[in-house]
């Protein structure tokens, strides 16, 4: 098969290491990639929002099959585009990927169709936002604007004056553009974050093994949310009475919500839960990937990808068995420092020969270009450092370790992902 992949961070990054093992991928692809990428697919300079020249690449080059792995050109609809011309690609269609391009569409599909999730109301007007946000008694409240943010459109503000401060940044001074047209204000929930994604066809859903991000910068959960600083797989906490309470009243429910509204959802979804003390609530969906979930989840997973990938195209998913590896993964972001606000991009970065031969270790590359024969830095996430183990206590001790193998001069990194680990 010949695979064309959509996107240029270290999930693409991820998705082709594991696309590259199928015995069927013959020839890989990636639009536009990143210096890490081009070592296993050849990169080609169409950028993921030009959704008609990745179409036209994919129909002179007869690829048999697009993944596409990033939020914006899904709710943006591409799958869409390539459909239209016939071609075979892994992804929700516009109407479907609304389930992350819009928290007030998801928010009311699961009071709609009783999935748990914490309590909200929407708003379009700031001052029935405002007016609301008065008669609440409770602290925290959370305010989310309701379209695509680069995971910064949520803030969790402790009063009402920070509420108030918050309506009018979304709303008002519109600080994440349209996404701020429309905005959910909901109830604040305390416990566990898991992430969990899934494989979806249409009507069957099949969940992968379970991972926990770190969005924040710094140690101890501190700083400003970035895209995720680092990931561990499995969850201890996501236990096998977790996971049956799910499947049975998140992910199936979820599926077949979306199929009943005429929005049959065909890619990945992935589950951002919060096991609350009256048990796990969804925090949102994205549909895709997450990053750097997957940086942890692909590496542990037995099957073919292509074949997995294929039967959600068909809509065969209910004979395929996913199955994963009895180990634990931790992934370790380099960041460049100042990340997420300022930082210094186009420096050069030593240490990638020490993973050759490496079993069980990955340098999955999210922020990486060539120049003059030499892989710089290109972005606030740099290199996601994956290593495996028999346990989470392993694989932290040995991610921890391959960091020491890459300098760059404004190398930043957490020091605690997994910590969580020794309180499971
Ligand atoms: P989201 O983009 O919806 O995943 O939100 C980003 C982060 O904000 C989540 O990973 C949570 O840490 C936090 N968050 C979002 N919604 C809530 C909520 N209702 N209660 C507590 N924390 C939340
Ligand atoms: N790591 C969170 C996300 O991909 O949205």
């Amino acid at each position: 098969m010949k695979i064309l992949i959509v996107g240029s961070g270290g999930r693409e990054h991820a998705i082709a290491w594991s696309v590259a093992r199928s015995p069927k991928a013959e020839k890989i692809y990636c639009a536009p990639g990143n210096a890490g990428i081009e070592e296993i697919a050849e990169c080609v300079p169409i950028k993921a929002m030009e959704f008609e020249k990745l179409a036209d690449f994919a129909q002179q080059e007869k690829i048999d099959l697009t993944i596409i792995g990033m939020d914006d050109p899904l709710v943006g609809g591409v799958v869409d585009v390539f459909e239209e011309r016939g071609l075979r690609v892994f992804g929700p269609r516009k109407n479907a990927a609304i389930l992350e391009g819009s928290k007030a569409f998801s928010k009311d599909l699961m009071k709609k169709y009783h999935i748990p999730t914490a309590a909200y109301e929407n708003f379009t007007d700031p001052e029935a936002a405002l007016e609301y946000l008065r008669t609440q008694a409770r602290f925290p409240i959370v305010l989310k604007a309701d379209g695509l943010a680069l995971g910064k459109g949520v803030l969790i503000c402790g009063t009402l004056e920070e509420a108030e401060d918050g309506v009018k940044e979304i709303m008002e001074d519109k600080k994440f553009g349209s996404a701020g047209n429309t905005m959910v204000i909901e109830e604040f929930m305390t416990g566990r974050e898991v992430s969990v994604l899934s494989f979806v066809d249409g009507k069957t859903i099949k969940t992968m093994t379970s991972a926990q991000d770190h969005k924040r910068a710094g140690d101890g959960d501190t700083g400003l949310n970035t895209g995720g600083m680092g990931t561990f797989s499995p969850s201890p906490f996501y236990t096998e009475e977790i996971d049956a309470y799910c499947q049975k009243y998140i992910y199936q429910p979820t599926v077949d919500a979306m199929a009943a509204e005429g929005r049959p959802f065909q890619g990945i979804i992935f589950f951002g839960l919060m096991l609350t003390e009256d048990g796990p609530k969804v925090l949102e969906y994205n549909a895709r990937f997450g990053d750097p979930e997957t940086q942890v989840v692909l590496p542990r997973m037995k099957n073919d990808i292509l074949e997995v990938m294929e039967a959600c195209v068909d809509g065969t998913l209910d004979q395929i068995r996913l199955e994963f590896e009895p180990d634990a993964a931790v992934c370790v972001v380099l960041a460049s420092d100042g990340y997420p606000v300022k930082y210094e991009k186009g420096i050069p970065i030593q240490g990638f020969e020490n993973f050759q031969g490496r079993e069980g270790y990955y340098c999955f590359h999210a922020g990486t270009a060539r120049k003059d024969g030499q892989i710089v830095t290109n972005g606030g996430r740099v290199l996601g450092i994956t290593a495996k183990g028999k346990d989470l206590k392993e694989a932290r001790k040995n991610a921890y370790e391959a960091t020491n193998w890459i300098t760059f001069a404004n190398k930043y990194m957490r020091h605690d992902i997994g910590k969580a680990i020794d309180e499971a």
